[in-house]
């Protein structure tokens, strides 16, 4: 697709999210922008509170569940019945863990890049034994694959990291992890909660057993839900022992006495899901579908650059990939303050956000060259700061 129809994806949608008419938006992997969508899908959430009350449930809100979970599975090309909902990612490691048997195979390979909810389940699980083993990144960006290589052994029964490192924006070969981790009898799962929406993933390609996203950033679907593969084998394998009623078949029987989990992903499932975001998830989803990833990363990877090169020639300098095909839309700036920097930025209406030691832009389909201009305008006007190189 030519970039003028690539820019024109971002002057037809635009309208849809309100936000601009107030700021600069450059901060969709915190949080993706709330579109006209999204706010019309809450509206009917709550009609259909205010009309059927709990009967809801029975009439559309278990559909809806279901319907983000169909969507988020077309998204990663697998199955529905692979697919969960869990509150939050911290939630379904939470389940997915409590399945794993660390007795013979207690080591667990992580990375310091990966968000720290993940290294947090395997570090908060020490004293049972497990022993974590967290890679160092000798660039601080991201990790080589040969370092996970050679850390998996045959004790090792999972390997837990990112596709998409959330402080750098570097995109790991997931796939060559998820080989290394196989060739040793581990398992592999992936944090994917930076890659979907942004760079097309196909789970069933990259050979992953576990991948965890959520609705929040480039999926643009709000707070509450998340979103969990499972592979097919391994939801016959592996019994979870934290578990919920959502997990178990014949929910609605309400059988205290007797717990026989889904034969699914399902059974990994634990309570009441955010029904709110069931429908602001599948109304982001749905735009997600429409536009579809592969525009979007074209359209990223084009506005990415623009980002990169302004910075540059403003004197910035940019922590990331220095592969072009290994970044992603995550673009972070050095900076000696960046709280300072982002609070400067915001009063200038561009919000963006910060890790430790830069400042952390991200723009999606919704931006333009424009937004870039004006937030590194005023990130190397940024005086007293010292931002600048
Ligand atoms: C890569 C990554 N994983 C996990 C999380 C947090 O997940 P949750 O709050 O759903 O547990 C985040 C961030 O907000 C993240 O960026």
């Amino acid at each position: 697709m030519p970039e003028a129809d690539l820019y024109e994806l971002a002057e037809r949608y635009r309208p849809e999210f309100p936000v601009f008419r107030s700021a600069v938006y450059l901060n969709s992997c915190s949080l993706g922008a709330l579109s006209r969508r999204g706010r019309a899908a809450l509206d009917r959430f709550a009609d259909l509170w205010d009309r059927w009350g709990a009967a809801a449930w029975y009439e559309h809100w278990l559909d809806a569940a279901q319907d983000v979970r169909a969507a988020f599975a077309r998204l990663i090309s697998v199955d529905e019945d692979e697919t969960a909902l869990a509150a939050s990612i911290s939630a379904a490691l939470a389940s997915i863990v409590s399945a794993i048997d660390f007795e013979a195979r207690p080591r667990v390979v992580t990375t310091e890049l990966d968000f720290p909810t993940v290294v947090y389940h395997f570090l908060a699980r020490r004293r049972l034994g497990v022993e974590p083993v967290v890679l160092k990144s000798p660039d601080g960006v991201s990790v080589p694959v040969e370092a996970f290589e050679a850390a998996i052994d045959e004790r090792t029964a999972l390997v837990a990291t990112s596709h998409v490192y959330y402080t750098t924006g570097a995109i790991q070969d997931i796939g060559a992890v998820a080989r290394s981790a196989h060739a040793k009898g581990a398992l592999c799962l992936v944090d994917a909660y930076q890659s979907t929406g942004q760079v097309p993933v196909d789970a069933r390609d990259l050979d992953v057993d576990f991948l965890l996203s959520g609705s929040l950033k480039w999926l643009l679907g709000g707070q509450g839900l998340a979103f969990m593969f499972a592979r097919r084998a391994l939801c016959q394998r592996l019994t979870p022992t934290t578990v919920g009623w959502f997990g178990a078949e014949d929910q609605f029987t309400f059988d205290s006495g007797t717990l026989r989990l889904r034969g699914d992903a399902r059974r990994f499932e634990l309570g009441t899901p955010a029904v709110p975001t069931v429908y602001t998830a599948r109304a982001g989803l749905e735009l997600v579908h429409e536009i579809g990833v592969d525009r979007i990363r074209r359209r990223l990877a084009s506005l990415t650059e623009d980002l990169r090169r302004r910075a540059r020639s403003a004197g910035l300098r940019i922590r990331g990939a220095s592969e072009p095909e290994a970044r992603s839309a995550i673009v972070m700036i050095e900076h000696p303050d960046p709280a300072a920097a982002v609070r400067r930025l915001a009063d200038a209406g561009v919000v963006v956000d910060y890790r430790p030691g830069a400042v952390r832009l991200s723009p999606h389909f919704y931006n333009t060259t424009e937004d870039n201009a004006r937030a590194i305008e005023v990130l190397a006007g940024d005086g007293g700061v010292g931002g600048r190189r």
